[in-house]
C-alpha cells in the first residue's frame, strides 16, 4: 500500500492484553503508511519508573509533575522496559488521578495528528472512541511469554519462562479487573490473533484491514 495522502485523516485505536503483538503491529502499520505512534503503555510505565526512582513514594502532585514534563523523546528511555517497571506500572494504571494525568498527553498527541496509531488498553474504549479502526489483539499466553523473554533477554535481563508467564497472567488480570478503563473489546473493534502469525502475516494482514477501512471511509483514493 502506498503512503497516505497527507490530506486525509485516519485514525487507529489498536488494543490488547501485554505482549499480543500490539506494539508491534502497531509500529509496523504506522511505519508502512507514514503515520504518527504512539505506545499510551510508555506513559505509564514512565510514570512508574520515577515512582520506583522515588523509593514507591507517589501522590497526585507527584503524578502531575512527571505527566507534565514526559516529552516523546523521554518515552524513548530502555529502562521502562524492566520487569519492575512493567509491574509497578499496572498497579499505578488503576489511579483515577494518574490516568487523568496522562489522558491530556494522549488527547493531544491525537489532536495534532492527522494519521496516527495508538496503541494501549483503553484507547478504542476512552482515549479515541471515534477512531476510524478500532483493531483488538490477542494472543496466547504460551507465546506472549515466549516473545517477552525473547526481548528481556536482549535487554540482559535474567529471567526465566515460567517467571515471565506468571508476570504476564498477573498484569493482564489487573488489567482486565479494574474498575477504571480496563482492558476492554469495544463491540466495533477487529479482532486480530497473532498467535500463530510470523511479522510478515501479521504486517499483511494488517496492511488488508487498513486499506479496506480507508476505502470504506474515503472510496478508492
Ligand atoms: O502496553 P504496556 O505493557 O507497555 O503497558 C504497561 C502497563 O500500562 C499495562 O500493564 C497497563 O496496566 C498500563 N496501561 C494502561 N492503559 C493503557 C496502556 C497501558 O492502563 N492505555
Amino acid at each position: 500500500m502506498r503512503k497516505l495522502n497527507k490530506r486525509i485523516e485516519f485514525k487507529i485505536a489498536a488494543d490488547g492484553s501485554s505482549a499480543s503483538g500490539k506494539t508491534t503491529g502497531g509500529k509496523l502499520i504506522a511505519k508502512k503508511l507514514n503515520m504518527k505512534f504512539l505506545s499510551s503503555g510508555t506513559l505509564y510505565r514512565f510514570c512508574a519508573l520515577k515512582v520506583l526512582e522515588n523509593k514507591n513514594k507517589y501522590n497526585l502532585k507527584f503524578i502531575n509533575k512527571i505527566a507534565n514534563s514526559i516529552t516523546l523523546k523521554k518515552l524513548e528511555n530502555k529502562e521502562l522496559y524492566s520487569p519492575e517497571v512493567a509491574r509497578l506500572s499496572s498497579v499505578i494504571a488503576k489511579k483515577p488521578y494518574v490516568r487523568k494525568a496522562l489522558k491530556s498527553f494522549q488527547k493531544n498527541f491525537i489532536k495534532n495528528s492527522k494519521l496516527v496509531v495508538v496503541e494501549g488498553r483503553d484507547i478504542g474504549s476512552k482515549i479515541m472512541p471515534n477512531a476510524d479502526l478500532k483493531l483488538f489483539f490477542t494472543c496466547s499466553t504460551k507465546e506472549k511469554a515466549k516473545r517477552r523473554l525473547k526481548e528481556f533477554k536482549n535487554l540482559d535481563k535474567k529471567i526465566t519462562l515460567k517467571q515471565v508467564e506468571k508476570a504476564l497472567i498477573q498484569r493482564d488480570m489487573e488489567d482486565i479487573k479494574r474498575k477504571i478503563s480496563p482492558l476492554i473489546m469495544t463491540k466495533n473493534a477487529v479482532l486480530v490473533d497473532t498467535t500463530k502469525l510470523t511479522i510478515k502475516q501479521m504486517e499483511a494482514k494488517l496492511a488488508n484491514l487498513v486499506k479496506n477501512s480507508i476505502k470504506k471511509k474515503y472510496g478508492n483514493l
